[in-house]
């Protein structure tokens, strides 16, 4: 029993293997059941007693052996293999053609106006677009007979017990961010509002609007037309030009539209400007104190300024999208075109 103790770990210290199966090979031959070290270990049982300590403990040593030599070549092969493998890699091979989606243009656009606010300061706050007299209405100073508040504008969920609507404007928003804070508040909302409008390419009954609204001490009009110039400048290009025309809005006192110099014929007039060399983009202005009162925000404090505009029209200046129709008909033609923008 000694000699075959002795011969077979003269044999296991020679061993070598290629691959990983060879290895396996290996163990099954000396150290499975079958396998030739349980083999002695049986005629182990029949060793006269005065010689089982000395033999056991060579058994001991060269099962030893076997596990530690069939482990080690194991690791190698499995790091061999995966040598292996990694060099069979062609990473100079083209990828395989994935379609690639686009952004739709209405979403650029709207991250582009949110990002260029974020970088003035301003938050993104969101509400929902169904809605209740009350935020879009009577809180931005509506008065009671208002026209916008009529069936022909507004889209009516309910009328009894509450109100309930689709938000004809994001200026909604306004309203329930300052009933929930406290100045200072500097928030950008966009979203999508709903007017009961015939659908053509100049119409829709749903579009998109985004908000900003800025409340603390001493906001000035100087302060909005410093942030409409960064705006518009961000947006359309260093060149753009501003020009403020006073206009009314409920909420706001008082109240201007903004024109831009018109960025497909650079001012000179176009027929897209209409020979004026500017373009109508926003309404803003200084937040109507009754407004701030209205939401809990002492007007005796506090000023602020806001400014509305609706994405799809930044979205036709930019990218000369004409027919409002084509933003929600999902037209492959027309959203593969937007593949490579941002
Ligand atoms: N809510 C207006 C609209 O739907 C847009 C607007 C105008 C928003 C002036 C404002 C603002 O915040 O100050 O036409």
């Amino acid at each position: 029993m000694l000699n075959k103790i002795e011969s077979l770990k003269a044999e296991i210290s020679g061993l070598k293997a290629s691959s990983e199966a060879e290895v396996e090979e290996l163990r099954i031959k000396y150290l499975s059941k079958k396998g030739a070290i349980s083999q002695l270990m049986n005629d182990f049982r029949t060793v006269p007693a005065d010689q089982k300590r000395e033999l056991g403990a060579k058994l001991n040593e060269l099962k030893n052996l076997a596990t530690e030599t069939i482990n080690g070549l194991r690791a190698a092969a499995l790091e061999k293999e995966a040598a292996d493998s990694a060099a069979a890699l062609d990473l100079t091979r083209t990828a395989a053609p994935v379609p690639q989606g686009s952004r739709h243009p209405l979403n650029i656009v709207r991250n582009e106006i949110v990002d260029i606010f974020s970088r003035l300061g301003f938050s993104l706050a969101e509400g929902p677009e169904i809605e209740d007299d009350w935020h879009v209405f009577s809180a931005m100073n509506f008065a009671a007979d208002h026209p916008a508040r009529d069936m022909q504008d507004t889209f009516f969920i309910s009328r009894n017990p509450a109100d309930v609507l689709l938000r004809t404007h994001t200026s909604s928003v306004q309203a329930r961010v300052m009933e929930q804070t406290q100045p200072p508040i500097r928030v950008v909302c966009p979203g999508r509002v709903y007017r009961n409008e015939a659908i053509s390419a100049r119409a829709h009954c749903f579009f998109h609007q985004v908000e900003a609204l800025y409340v603390d001490r001493n906001v000035s009009f100087a302060d909005l037309k410093q942030a409409l110039l960064f705006f518009a400048r961000e947006m359309f290009g260093p060149e753009t030009q501003i020009r403020l025309r006073p206009s009314y809005f409920p909420f706001t006192e008082p109240s201007a539209e903004m024109d831009i110099s018109c960025n497909i014929c650079g001012g000179k007039g176009c027929a897209f400007c209409k020979h004026t060399g500017w373009v109508e983009i926003l309404g803003c202005g200084m937040v109507d104190p009754a407004v701030l009162d209205a939401c809990g925000i002492d007007s005796k404090v506090y000023t602020g300024y806001a400014l509305g505009m609706g994405i799809e029209r930044i979205t036709n200046l930019k990218y000369r999208v004409n027919d409002l129709r084509l933003f929600s008909e999902n037209d492959v033609r027309f959203l593969d075109e937007f593949v490579s923008a941002r």
